[in-house]
C-alpha cells in the first residue's frame, strides 16, 4: 500500500427512505442542499432505498405509491433526471450483492452499537427483522458500490457514515487493498434542522401523529397558510438579535424557516422584522411558503397523473447508475476471490 491516501474523484450519493410522505424537513434540510450539489456540478447520485424500507413491514401498494412520489417530490424540487443519476435501489442489484459482502465484512459488535437500530427495535428486538440489524452495511454498499466520496445526510445518520468508514477501512486493510475510499459526512447542522410547528423542541416529521405539526409537500396553498398561520409561538414581538431568541425555539424555528425559504440568513429575517409581532410575520412568512412551495406540490401532482413516466426516469438512471457499480462490484468479487468466468 502507498503512503498516501489513494484520491478518488468527488461523487455525491444519498438516499432517502420511500416510507411516507415528504415534509418542509426533509425539503430545507435534504432535497434544496442536494440540487445545490447537483448545480454545483458535482457528479450526483440520488437514490430511493426502497430495500432499506422493507425492512420493517411496508405495504406493497402503498411502498409502490411512496416511492412514486418521492421521485416525484425530487423531480419537482429541482432533481434534473439528466443531470443526476435518480433510482430506486432495488433496480441495481450491486446495492444488495455488495451488502452481502459488506455483512461479512462489519462485525456483530459494531452493528450491536447502532443507536437507529436500538430505536427502532426498541424493545422487542428479538422480533426484529434481520434486515433491520444489518441496515446499515447495506447502507455502506449503497455508497461504496459507486465510490461515492461525499454524503449528505442528518445528523442522525452520522453513526451509520462512520461504520461505513469502518466497513470501507476493514475491507481495504484485509485484502491489502486501496479500493474503497474512505467517505467524507457532510452532516448538516442544527440550523438546517426544521422542527415541528407544535414544539420547537422536537423535529418536524412524517411520523408525529400531529399533521399540525409539518408542512407535507403536497400540501396546498390553503394547507400551507394555515398551518403556519397556526403554528405555535409566544407572545412577545420579533427581538433584534439572534441571541434573543435562544429561549424561544418556536419563533426561532420560524425565523429559520423564512430564512431558508427565502435563501437568506436568519440574522437577515431579524434585520428585516425586528420589533414586529408575529400578527405581521406568519402572514410574511405564509406567503414566503405558498410562494416557493407551490409550484413544488403543482409539479408533483402534474409528475404523478403520469406513473409510467416516473417508473422510465427511475429505469434510466438505474440503468446509469448500474453501469457505474456493477464493474465496482466484480472488481470487489475478484478482490475477494469469487470466481468470475470470463466474458
Ligand atoms: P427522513 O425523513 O428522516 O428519512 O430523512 C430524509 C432526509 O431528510 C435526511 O437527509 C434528513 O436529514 C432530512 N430531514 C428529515 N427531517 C428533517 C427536518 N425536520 N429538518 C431538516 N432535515 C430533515
Ligand atoms: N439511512 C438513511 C436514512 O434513514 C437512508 C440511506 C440509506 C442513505 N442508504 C443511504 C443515506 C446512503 C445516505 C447514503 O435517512
Amino acid at each position: 500500500m502507498s503512503d498516501t491516501p489513494k484520491a478518488f474523484p468527488p461523487r455525491i450519493f444519498s438516499g432517502i427512505q420511500p416510507s411516507g410522505g415528504l415534509t418542509l424537513g426533509n425539503y430545507l434540510g435534504a432535497l434544496k442542499r442536494f440540487v445545490q450539489a447537483q448545480d454545483d456540478g458535482t457528479e450526483t447520485i440520488y437514490c430511493m432505498v426502497d430495500l432499506h424500507a422493507i425492512t420493517v413491514w411496508q405495504d406493497p401498494a402503498k411502498l409502490r405509491h411512496a416511492t412514486r412520489e418521492l421521485a416525484a417530490g425530487f423531480i419537482a424540487a429541482g432533481i434534473d433526471p439528466a443531470r443526476s443519476i435518480l433510482f430506486n435501489q432495488s433496480q441495481v442489484p450491486a446495492h444488495a450483492e455488495l451488502a452481502w459482502i459488506f455483512n461479512c465484512v462489519a462485525r456483530m459488535g459494531w452493528l450491536k452499537r447502532m443507536t437507529q437500530f436500538k430505536d427502532k427495535a426498541g424493545k422487542n428486538a428479538e422480533n426484529a427483522s434481520v434486515g433491520l440489524f444489518a441496515y446499515p452495511a447495506l447502507m455502506a454498499a449503497d455508497i461504496l458500490a459507486y465510490h461515492a466520496t461525499h454524503v449528505p445526510v442528518g445528523e442522525d445518520q452520522k453513526q451509520h457514515l462512520e461504520l461505513t468508514r469502518d466497513i470501507a477501512a476493514k475491507f481495504n486493510h484485509d485484502f491489502g487493498v486501496e479500493f474503497f475510499p474512505i467517505v467524507e459526512p457532510v452532516i448538516e447542522g442544527a440550523a438546517t434542522r426544521v422542527m415541528s410547528l407544535r414544539d420547537g423542541t422536537k423535529k418536524m416529521s412524517k411520523s408525529d401523529p400531529s399533521d399540525m405539526s409539518r408542512i407535507n409537500l403536497t400540501d396546498d396553498a390553503d394547507a400551507i397558510a394555515q398551518k403556519l398561520r397556526k403554528a405555535r409561538t409566544d407572545p412577545e414581538p420579533l427581538p433584534d438579535t439572534l441571541d434573543a431568541l435562544a429561549e424561544r425555539p418556536e419563533a426561532r424555528n420560524l425565523v429559520n424557516i423564512y430564512a431558508a425559504l427565502a435563501d437568506i440568513t436568519p440574522e437577515d429575517v431579524i434585520a428585516q422584522y425586528a420589533g414586529q409581532g408575529f400578527g405581521t410575520f406568519k402572514p410574511a412568512l405564509a406567503d414566503l411558503a405558498v410562494d416557493k412551495l407551490a409550484p413544488i406540490n403543482a409539479e408533483m401532482s402534474r409528475l404523478m397523473q403520469d406513473v409510467a413516466e416516473i417508473d422510465r426516469i427511475l429505469g434510466d438512471g438505474a440503468a446509469r447508475a448500474n453501469a457505474i457499480a456493477q464493474p465496482i462490484l466484480e472488481q470487489c468479487y475478484d478482490i475477494v476471490g469469487l470466481i468470475r468466468a470470463a466474458r
